[in-house]
Order: C-alpha cells, then sequence, then structure tokens
C-alpha cells in the first residue's frame, strides 16, 4: 500500500510504499531532499512531522534531543509512513550547497527554429537542490560550457529543463545538436527566489527566453498551491513562441491565471500601458526577467503606478548568448 508525502516548504509530493523509507521514495520519485548517508547516522535529513501516521522506523544511530522529540523530528531515511503525511524539511533554510553532477541528456526539442529545450536527467541518488530562479552552469565533455537558468520545478531535481537561444555560430548548441548525450552540471548560483509568505498577486515579465527563470518560478508556485492570482506578460514576437501551448494549457487549467503575450514590435507602447493591462499592478509582487532597457523601462512604469520598491524582483537575465 502507498501513502502521499507532501513536504513543506518546497510543496513537492511523491509516494511511498509502506515497506520503503521515506528517502527511498523521494529518491524514486525525483525529489530533491536534504540527507548524507542514508544510514541514520548524520541527521542531515531531519523532517519535522506535521501531519499523519508513521510505521515502524528502522534502526538508526542517530540520537535525537528532547528538544527535537518534543518537536516531532524524524529522520527521512529511517522512517516509514502509515498514512499520508505532511513533513517540514528541517534544513530547508540552510544554505543549498554548491554540487557538481553528472547528467544524462534525456531530450532535445526544437519547438521553434530559433530555440531548444533540453531536458537533462540526474542519477536518482544524486537530483540537483535548488531554488526556483537559481541558474547553473552546464559543462559538456569537451569543455564547453554555458551557464544557464533552470525552467524547472525544484519539487523535480531529477528532471532538469533548459531553454537555449538556437543562435548561427553557437559551439555549444552546435555540440548539443551533433549528439552530446551527458553534461556536468555545477551550482546552482543566485540570490532572487519566490516569496513564499507574500500574499499579494503574482506578476511575472518574462522577456523572450527570459521565461526559463519564470516558468521555474511559475510551477513552483503552483506546487506550493499558493492561492494568489498569477498574471504572466510574456514580451516575444508570435513566431517566437516556443512554450505558447504550456502558457495556454495554464489559462485552461487554472481559475486565476492570466497570459498576456505581448509582440515586442508593438511592445515598447504597451509596456506603457502596462499599468492599464495589468490593472492590480501596484498591489502585485512583480517578478522580471528581460534585458536592461526592458527591465528600466517597466520598472519605471510600475513603480509610477504605485508599486513598492520592494515588491520589484528583478531576476538574472535568462537569454543564453554564447
Ligand atoms: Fe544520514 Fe538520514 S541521511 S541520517
Amino acid at each position: 500500500m502507498s501513502h502521499l508525502v507532501r513536504l513543506l516548504p518546497t510543496g513537492a509530493s511523491f509516494q511511498v510504499e509502506e515497506q520503503e523509507s521515506l528517502l527511498e521514495g523521494a529518491l524514486r520519485s525525483g525529489v530533491a531532499v536534504p540527507y548524507n548517508c542514508n544510514s541514520g547516522t548524520c541527521g542531515a535529513c531531519k523532517a519535522r512531522l506535521i501531519e499523519g501516521g508513521l510505521g515502524p522506523s528502522r534502526f538508526h544511530d542517530y540520537r535525537f534531543s528532547e528538544a527535537e522529540r518534543i518537536e516531532g523530528i524524524l529522520l527521512l531515511c529511517s522512517a516509514t509512513a502509515a498514512s499520508d503525511l505532511s513533513l517540514e524539511l528541517v534544513d530547508a533554510a540552510a544554505e543549498i550547497p554548491h554540487q557538481q553532477i553528472e547528467a544524462r541528456i534525456a531530450h532535445l526539442q526544437q519547438p521553434t527554429p530559433h530555440h531548444l529545450l533540453l531536458q537533462l536527467r540526474t542519477p536518482r541518488t544524486r537530483t540537483l537542490r535548488f531554488r526556483a530562479g537559481q541558474s547553473v552552469t552546464l559543462t559538456l565533455p569537451e569543455g564547453l560550457q554555458r551557464s544557464l537558468p533552470v525552467a524547472s520545478c525544484p519539487c523535480n531535481g531529477m528532471i532538469l529543463e533548459f531553454h537555449l537561444e538556437r543562435l548561427a555560430g553557437d559551439p555549444f548548441v552546435a555540440a548539443l545538436e551533433k549528439g552530446a548525450r551527458s553534461v556536468q552540471i555545477t551550482g546552482p548560483e543566485g540570490q532572487v527566489g519566490l516569496d513564499e509568505h507574500s500574499s499579494r498577486p503574482l506578476l511575472f515579465l518574462a522577456e523572450g527566453s527570459g521565461l526559463a527563470v519564470v516558468k521555474s518560478l511559475i510551477e513552483h508556485t503552483l506546487a506550493l498551491e499558493l492561492p494568489q492570482p498569477i498574471t504572466l506578460v510574456w514580451l516575444t514576437p508570435p513566431d517566437a513562441r516556443y512554450l505558447d501551448n504550456w502558457c495556454r494549457a495554464l489559462v485552461d487549467a487554472l481559475d486565476d491565471f492570466t497570459y498576456l503575450p505581448l509582440d515586442p514590435g508593438v511592445g515598447s507602447l504597451q509596456l506603457v500601458q502596462l499599468p492599464t493591462l495589468v490593472p492590480q499592478l501596484a498591489n502585485s509582487d512583480l517578478y522580471l526577467a528581460a534585458s536592461e532597457s526592458v527591465a528600466a523601462a517597466v520598472s519605471a512604469a510600475a513603480l509610477q503606478a504605485g508599486l513598492p520598491a520592494g515588491r520589484l524582483f528583478t531576476l538574472p537575465l535568462a537569454i543564453s548568448r554564447p
């Protein structure tokens, strides 16, 4: 019999069989959780039980303090589930370590003549821990490197997505298209992430492949089941909307998701009108992934419309240049 385990604050969830440890269930599902020894010794996999019933614990050497016992702290590598569970990861607020992981290139897709979607798969036991909004460096076997934001949800550290612009003469892109099979991931880097404690409406504005970092933030928002309305403004020409279907699927699936594709051909005019296009602009949290000039224009319009400066989050430029 299997049970559903939900992790806070990431919102990730996975199924665990009654006979396996919670850590085994998480790793089998590709859910990134902190751990080290996998044998009940180091304490790296501590979590707090919020709701649900535990099954028999496997033997462990780690000694809980009295305070940890009272708090309901458990070890993911020795605890089992007897019902659906909600858990809070104890070291979730701690710094995510710098990691180096060999990953397999699982999929390379060309949704438009000018874009590539790259999907990597890490080993089950070496998933990437990162926050939405962070970047990593990818190194191909011949040494070619590219720093890119992760475009997928941190709730799945095993399947990682990246967006690349397909520029003529880019050796990194050429090596991928020639059939590179593996890549080394190092990172993550970057400080800007989702303010999970805010209840303000969420407004994401991406220019071109700035959609990558915004996609990770939106998927994280959905994994956390945050209740506020979401608006996505995507500034890119109609023939370069390489994930238009993903955007439209969210509109269909969610009650409170608005998608506004803007054409940069008439974009400067429309950006000045942003407060009209997004009436709740001043009350929102604005996440911006755009070139310097667009970011400056949007920031000025938003601040003039009454957005507090502290609610404007500028994401690292996500456009992938050689
Ligand atoms: Fe070391 Fe669980 S991973 S105690």
